[in-house]
């Protein structure tokens, strides 16, 4: 989700926003190649980690991670709705057992430190920033624990305003991946490995359903002249991605608490 300020919308703009998002299979840009080959730089973990999947969404990689391990997993986002779609998807899929959806704040977490052997988070951490989020994370870990994660960072220095514009509200501080690995020392943790997620990343399981959404909504709202400049405004995203991509992608870490 980028280039939109969540404390401004209008409830109707939220409606709409909602109506598209929460049905796509993803929330933001990530695929099951990239998740496997992070997953893959965690050597170490225990037979049956126990897991936490942080802004989870609907939990397009919460039933992967489900699939790549034996351990439990929490998953926790701060959208209701998401969760409660989420708790009927692991409860079709017979995980109730191992996978536990919470509604939970990043900032405000109430799961007991070094609690976990693996953190998980997807295109979420920079909601509190960056920094309080490592600490967020680390927190929750083990001495020795994993923390994989993605997020937007400039492919090129000085972008051209346009580019720099689409981020303002959502990311302002977006970094660069130096930036980044900085941040990362900083915060007591060893980088493990990183990779910039391919482009397809952003369509597969995101753009190209928000686009077929957002038509199927645009018959249903056809005499609904808000609505249909909500979803105008909405479908403006994946254009711009697609005359933009060069400045800025989303890269993978994984990293490791130090003791
Ligand atoms: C870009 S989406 C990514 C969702 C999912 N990980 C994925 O890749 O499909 C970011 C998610 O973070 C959640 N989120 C935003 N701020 C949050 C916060 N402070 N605490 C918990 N979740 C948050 C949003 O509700 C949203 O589901």
């Amino acid at each position: 989700m980028m280039g939109y300020d969540m404390s401004g919308p209008t409830p109707r703009f939220l409606q709409i926003f909602f109506e598209v998002f929460e049905t796509l299979p993803r929330q933001g840009p990530g695929n099951r190649a990239c998740a496997a080959k992070a997953f893959a730089f965690c050597r170490d973990l225990p037979p049956s980690p126990v897991v936490i999947d942080l802004g989870c969404g609907v939990g397009g990689q919460t039933l992967h991670l489900a699939e790549l391990t034996t351990g439990t997993i929490i998953a926790v986002d701060s959208h209701a709705p998401s969760i409660e779609r989420l708790r009927a998807t692991v409860a079709e899929h017979g995980l109730s057992q191992r996978v536990s959806p919470v509604v939970g704040d990043l900032s405000n977490l109430e799961q007991p430190p070094e609690s976990f052997d693996l953190v998980w988070s997807e295109g979420a951490l920079y909601n509190i920033g960056i920094e309080s989020a490592l600490g967020v994370c680390r927190r929750l870990l083990r001495p020795g624990g994993y923390l994989a994660f993605t997020d937007a960072v400039w492919r090129k220095k000085n972008p051209p305003p346009e580019v720099k514009a689409i981020f303002e509200d959502d990311y302002p501080t977006m970094g660069r991946v130096p930036d980044l690995l900085t941040a990362i020392g900083r915060c007591g943790f060893s980088l493990i490995g990183h990779f910039t997620m391919p482009d397809e990343t952003w369509w597969d399981d995101f753009y190209t359903p928000m686009q077929r959404r957002i038509e199927e909504l645009r018959g249903s709202y056809a005499d609904d002249d808000e609505a249909l400049a909500v979803l105008d405004q909405l479908a403006q995203e994946p254009e711009m991605h697609e005359r933009y991509s060069d400045y800025y992608a989303y890269e993978f870490f994984v990293t490791r608490r130090v003791e």
